[in-house]
């Protein structure tokens, strides 16, 4: 059986995900972890028995026939990392978002273009099972024509200040997730933006960051979306998606810890909602990893877009847009 051979860049939350997912991964020819910090590269890779390293180029120069990254670095790091990556004709898979805007989206898209690197983005929900389903429930019109759609998505453990801010905008970091699938289940394009937004935090508020936002959608058909993010549920990861059409609605529902239900005099409980991310869709990581070794091996498409990313991420900039000015913002 024939393995791509694939670099982890970046050794932090997403990072330890990925390394789990390319060292089991039987496709997979696991060549070695690059990260900044040399200490923190070679922790992970002693416990993948891989190889460590510091830059793209240095594990391209050690590692003959490399095939692809994997790109976990920080969203305002993507551009660097993955023109490198690209440099040398090597296919990248990204976390999301590709980079902040839609211009530097544009341009990775083009460099890799030239390289013939492919580059693909990580948006999970494409992948997860759930949320497949009711996409193509959706798509095929099982509840006839979307009318509106209602998202709710609170994180969960909230990310460390750091991190909120330096690359957690919740317009660019978080909501290019639903956007990006709310775009796919109607097949439609958002026509105008409202958002407005909230900073829990004085760092927060002083930076200009918000944890807490709502966005309506208009979209060019009619349907409208509210979606509205958190990034401190206090109860678990609470993600929903409810879509109403004229002859129906999908929907989807939190993933529970387990699936115990006890009733009694006192009521109905039920277990915890899923701790994080890492364990919502740890089902739709690994298929991302299939799927980007079946593009590398057997040049199977993509399902997202260049189109899909650079919409994803002019939608969240339009709305972080109008959270400033308190105008809706014409796309
Ligand atoms: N899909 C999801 O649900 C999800 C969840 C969290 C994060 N993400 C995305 O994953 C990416 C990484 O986020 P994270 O929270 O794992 O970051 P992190 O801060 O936990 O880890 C980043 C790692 O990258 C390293 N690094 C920084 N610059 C580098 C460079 N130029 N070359 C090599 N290594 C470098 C750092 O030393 C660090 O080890 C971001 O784009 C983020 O948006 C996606």
């Amino acid at each position: 059986m024939s393995r791509a051979k694939v670099v982890l860049v970046g050794t932090g939350r997403m990072g330890a995900i990925r390394a789990k997912i390319l060292y089991s991964n039987p496709r997979v020819n696991f060549c070695g972890v690059v990260d900044v910090n040399e200490e923190a590269a070679t922790k992970l890779a002693t416990v993948f028995n891989t190889k460590a390293y510091t830059s793209v180029s240095a594990a391209m120069q050690a590692v003959g026939g490399l095939d692809g990254v994997v790109v976990c670095t920080p969203t305002f790091t993507h551009d660097a990392v993955i023109r490198e990556a690209a440099s040398f004709g090597l296919h990248i898979f990204t976390e999301k978002p590709v980079e902040e805007n839609e211009e530097k989206v544009t341009k990775l898209f083009n460099i890799c273009r030239e390289n013939n690197a492919k580059l693909y983005c990580g948006f999970q929900r494409r992948f997860d099972a759930t949320y497949k389903s009711v996409a193509d429930s959706v798509r095929s019109g099982k509840i006839g024509k979307p009318l509106s759609a209602s998202i709710f998505f609170a994180d969960h453990p909230c990310p460390p200040i750091e991190f909120l801010l330096t690359g957690g905008d919740i317009f660019m970091d978080l909501s290019p997730h639903d956007v990006d699938y709310i775009r796919y289940c109607l097949n439609d394009e958002v026509d105008s933006v409202f958002a407005t937004g909230s900073s829990s935090d004085e760092k927060l508020k002083n930076a200009g960051v918000c944890d807490n936002a709502t966005m309506v959608l208009s979209f060019k058909t009619g349907a409208i979306v509210t979606l509205t993010m958190s990034r401190s549920a206090s109860y678990g990861y609470d993600q929903r998606c409810e879509i109403f059409g004229t002859e129906g609605l999908a929907c989807v529902n939190n993933e529970h810890a387990d699936s115990s239900i006890i009733s009694n005099k006192g009521g109905i409980q039920q277990a915890r909602l899923k701790h994080s991310f890492p364990e919502r869709f740890d089902g739709a990581f690994a298929t991302e990893i299939e799927m980007f070794v079946d593009g590398i091996l057997h040049n199977v498409a993509w399902p997202i877009s260049e189109q899909d990313c650079i919409a994803a991420q002019k939608i969240a900039d339009a709305a972080r847009r109008s959270a400033e000015l308190h105008e809706v913002i014409k796309l």
